[in-house]
């Protein structure tokens, strides 16, 4: 460790903005995003969620930033460098690791569905065909072991294949090839959605709030959702941060950041909702929407096959930025605090999380009975575990962290190292303080039964 090379930084903050802004848009933003503002009921569901995004999620994004800017390190060693060897505070960090390890395992199974789609959009088979016939496609996909298999491990020698490259020449270099080919591709289904006969019934969806539909379930589906989608309580942020030189001005960046994934889940519901009211579909159909409803609205369109191809193509691309992330977590905490090399490291890690996947996917084949807990299969365990709990607490021991122990000075000097600002850091510090904490907890106590 102490002969170290030099550490690794991001060749300009253009890199960085996209690199970030490829983690936190993915299969969230443009699978769970869409589903979930359908089954709340649209408008009034957005709003709380922007709300969420604003008040929980950007501190907590600023405040990882922070640490790993700070610490110069992984998230584990971070954490140390702040702190001192041995500090508690360490085990934030490795709770991000081993969230980011095991949502990195079952994200690869769906995103491989993608890559399936893409085949298949590719291939013809989706034209021509049946509502019904294209439901059972779907349902004969996830109930093939060999088939999701094969795709997640391709997915994951991809994912593997990129971080093999390193900060600048695989991270950085393929999110600014992926993330302006998507937001391209977004832009023309959107146009799409926009030019169909459902517009206007998608934009009052969207946007006209009826606030009768706010439940207290829909609540935490929000603030749930914005941790998931921002990447937050993972390390990857922490991870990501640390990459930074130490003059860049983090309220910006983050607020870039967060602009760009919010516009993409806006985008991607404004591209999906139109087509599936002008088909007369229902909008809260569930994690089927983006792999049963769209194929089915988009095989009626002209070009619908190659309008279904570019839509696959942008889930995987989504998906593969955030992947990235998930793997560079664990690898940064090998090469910075075991002294790995960046080969080993990564093909190791991408060899384990795939195995630790391989009971995800055959929870909706061979296992799809086998519930080992709380009558759930491993897929929706692993799930709840990481969803539900492990990024909500990480982000509120982040918050707890920047709120009441980092030495108040130390944060300051680091928040206005390029942009002095005197409203941000009282503002940041009291979100982070009571706002972030009080948010968790509800969430929490709800999850556990224990309240609401
Ligand atoms: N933000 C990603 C998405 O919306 O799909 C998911 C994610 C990536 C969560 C990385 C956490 C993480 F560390």
């Amino acid at each position: 460790m102490n002969n170290r090379i030099e550490r690794a930084h991001w060749a300009s903050r253009f890199g960085f903005v996209l690199a970030a802004a490829g983690s936190a848009i993915g299969l969230g933003n443009i699978w769970k995003f869409p589903y979930i503002t359908g089954k709340n009921g649209g408008g009034a569901f957005v709003l709380v969620y922007l709300l969420c995004i604003v008040l929980v999620g950007l501190p907590i994004m600023m405040a990882e930033f922070l640490i790993g800017r700070h610490g110069q390190r992984d998230a584990v060693g971070s954490f140390e460098s702040l702190e001192g060897k041995g500090s508690p505070w360490r085990l934030v960090g490795w709770g991000g690791v081993a969230a980011s390890f095991i949502l990195l395992s079952f994200y690869a199974v769906v995103a491989g569905w993608s890559f399936d789609y893409i085949f298949k959009s590719a291939s013809g088979s989706l034209g021509g065909k049946t509502p019904e016939q294209i439901n059972d496609l779907f349902g004969a996909l996830v109930a093939d072991p060999g088939r999701v298999i094969f795709w997640q491990f391709l997915f994951m020698a991809a994912t593997v294949g990129i971080v093999l490259g390193g900060v600048r020449g695989g991270i950085e270099r393929w999110s600014k090839i992926l993330m302006p080919v998507l937001f391209l591709l977004l832009l023309l289904l959107f146009i799409r959605g926009m030019s169909s006969p459902g517009a206007q019934a998608g934009l009052e969806f969207m946007f006209r709030p009826d606030f009768s539909r706010i439940t207290p379930e829909a609540l935490l589906d929000a603030l749930g959702h914005a941790f998931f989608t921002l990447s937050l309580g993972a390390a990857t942020m922490i991870t990501y941060g640390s990459y930074l030189p130490p003059d860049s001005d983090l309220f910006t960046l983050s607020v870039r950041i967060t602009l760009l994934d919010t516009l993409v889940a806006l985008l991607a519901g404004l591209a999906i909702f139109p087509v599936v009211f002008a088909a007369g579909l229902e909008p809260g159909s569930g994690p089927g929407l983006v792999f049963q409803t769209i194929p089915i609205v988009l095989a009626g369109l002209p070009f619908g096959s190659f309008l279904a191809l570019i839509f696959f193509i942008l889930l995987a691309f989504a998906a593969l930025s955030s992947s990235i992330s998930m793997l560079e977590v664990s690898v940064a905490y090998l090469i910075d605090e075991k002294g790995w090399r960046r080969n080993r490291a990564t093909v190791l890690v991408g060899s384990l999380a795939f195995v630790l996947g391989i009971p995800s996917a055959l929870s909706f084949n061979r296992w799809a009975e086998l519930k080992p807990l709380f009558d759930r299969t491993f897929f929706d365990l692993f799930d709840l575990l990481v969803s539900s709990y492990m990024l909500p607490l990480g982000g509120m021991f982040v918050a707890l962290y920047a709120g009441w122990f980092w030495k108040g000075e130390e944060e300051k000097n680091e928040l206005a190292a390029s942009a002095p600002r005197p409203w941000l850091f009282p503002v940041w510090h009291f979100l982070l303080r009571y706002i972030t904490p009080a948010a968790v907890l509800i969430i929490l106590l709800n999850q556990m039964g224990i309240w609401g």
